[in-house]
C-alpha cells in the first residue's frame, strides 16, 4: 500500500505492507537501526519513536496507520551535528551500559519533556516506566531526564518539528 510518511524531516513516499509494523519499516526498509526490537509485545519501550511529537511503541504500530504522519527515531535528534540535549545528558550522566534500550529511552525522555507531566523524580520515574532498562541504569537515567528537563524549550523535538 502506497504511504507518504515524514521521517526525520523528510517526506518519503513508500509502499509498505499491511502487516508491516513502523518498527519494521524503519529498521528493515529504510535501515534506520538506531530504533531497537525488544520484546515485539508492547512491554519494554526499546523501539519508542515519536510519532507527530508523541512517544508510541513503533513495533505496536502499523506503518499504514502512519500515512501523512511525521516520524522522529533517535536518528533525527541531533541537528547541524550537536546532539539533542536529552543526548547530551545521557552522556554528561553515563545514563547507559550496554545501550541497547538507550535510543527508546531518549525518545520517550523527548516525549515526556514535551508532554511538560514531569515536574520530580517520582513523576519521571513513572511517566519513563514503559522503557525497560536490563543493565538497570535507572538511576542515571532519570538524572540526566532532570538535566535535559532544565533546558527547556531546547529539549523539545528538532527544529520545532511535531
Ligand atoms: Fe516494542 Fe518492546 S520492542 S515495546
Ligand atoms: Fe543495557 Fe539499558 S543500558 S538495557
Amino acid at each position: 500500500m502506497p504511504v507518504r510518511i515524514t521521517i526525520n524531516g523528510v517526506e518519503r513516499p513508500l509502499q509498505v505492507q499491511p502487516w508491516t509494523t513502523l518498527l519494521e519499516l524503519l529498521r528493515l526498509d529504510l535501515d534506520l537501526t538506531g530504533t531497537k526490537k525488544g520484546c515485539d509485545h508492547g512491554q519494554c519501550g526499546a523501539c519508542t519513536v515519536l510519532v507527530d511529537g508523541v512517544r508510541v511503541n513503533s513495533c505496536l504500530t502499523l506503518a499504514v496507520m502512519k500515512d501523512g504522519a511525521s516520524v522522529v527515531t533517535v536518528e533525527g535528534l541531533a541537528q547541524d551535528g550537536e546532539l539533542h540535549p536529552v543526548q547530551a545528558a545521557f552522556i554528561d550522566h553515563d545514563a547507559f551500559q550496554c545501550g541497547y534500550c538507550t535510543p527508546g529511552q531518549i525518545c520517550s525522555a523527548v516525549g515526556l519533556i514535551a508532554e511538560g507531566r514531569a515536574r520530580t523524580r517520582d513523576e519521571i520515574r513513572e511517566l519513563m516506566s514503559g522503557n525497560i532498562c536490563r543493565c538497570g541504569a535507572y538511576v542515571n537515567i532519570v538524572a540526566a531526564v532532570e538535566q535535559a528537563m532544565a533546558a527547556g524549550d531546547r529539549a523539545g523535538l528538532p527544529g520545532g518539528r511535531p
